[in-house]
């Protein structure tokens, strides 16, 4: 059953809040993928975004704790990383063996980590942080960014994506993905029709178009893409494919993409990625 956001898990401190149901889509997302027939993409995917997730919502949340000078700093710290090394050994496992690493196996790690930690551990910081304008201001500011090919920062909170694909399930584990490194503008289109609606009534910075997208080719959609003028003709293009096949590459990139990956993605990959994405020139 899927968890549903309340106020009982609430810290008190609304960015932390918002990492939190970042969490809490993750866990849905693989409740949802149990017995999908992509439920091992579900899994590496719910993976690599828990990575991203340790990376930035522990580090917010450990800057606000020391800032606040809570005594628990030490503890806490420990604590996530002992999270983060789990993550790093089942995803490990997962590479090595596919079916070694079930969603039902990440399920019960989740969710003991909400009941224990998030429901419980963090709500130790409460009394520290509510109130405490010099937190508040390191979590609010603290710069979500990727790395530009240039060294520069690429600010992901600024940064409107839209997504073309048909299967549902795995536009909500991008989403996630995207939304754990602060990426919150994220639209969704299942069919070429309302993709190009989006790109032509919405300010868009980047597509991302599967191969699939239902009967239907992302590579059409490019390629018309590729026919309209500026700025909308130069839009930087991301194009997935689950299949592994040399020529997908060849013929994303002569439709117009600039960059294609293969499913399963890694958050990671995809990050640097969309940071390549993000510094091209229009
Ligand atoms: Fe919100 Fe301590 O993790």
């Amino acid at each position: 059953m899927a968890i549903t956001w309340s106020e009982m898990m609430s810290v008190g401190v609304p960015v932390l809040d918002e990492d939190h149901k970042t969490l809490v889509g993750l866990i849905n997302l693989l409740q949802h993928s149990i017995g999908d027939r992509e439920e091992y993409v579900a899994v590496y995917s719910v993976l690599g975004a828990l990575e991203e997730y340790c990376e930035h919502h522990f580090i917010r949340e450990e800057k606000m704790m020391e800032a606040s000078r809570c005594p628990q700093l030490d503890q806490h710290q420990r604590t996530h990383e002992g999270f983060a090394e789990t993550v790093r050994t089942m995803k490990l496992r997962y590479e090595q063996d596919q079916t070694s690493v079930r969603a039902r196996d990440c399920l019960t790690f989740l969710n003991n980590w909400l009941v224990n930690h998030i429901c419980t551990t963090d709500m130790n910081y409460r009394a520290w942080l509510i109130g405490h304008a010099g937190a508040q201001a390191v979590g609010e500011t603290m710069s979500i960014s990727g790395q530009r090919p240039d060294g520069g920062p690429v600010d992901w909170r600024t940064l409107r994506v839209l997504m073309v694909d048909d299967n549902l399930n795995f536009c909500e584990i991008l989403q996630a993905i995207l939304k754990s490194v602060g990426i919150s503008s994220v639209a969704v289109a299942h069919n070429l029709a309302d993709g190009k609606v989006a790109l032509m009534g919405q300010q868009i910075d980047l597509l991302i178009s599967d191969w699939h997208v239902g009967p239907e080719s992302g590579l059409d959609l490019v390629k018309w893409l590729r026919q309209c003028p500026p700025p909308l003709g130069g839009l930087p293009v991301l194009m997935l494919s689950g299949h592994e096949r040399m020529i997908n590459r060849d013929l994303a990139l002569l439709a117009g993409a600039d960059e294609f990956m293969e499913k399963p993605i890694s958050a990671r990959s995809l990050l640097i990625c969309l940071s390549r994405l993000a510094a091209k020139p229009r």
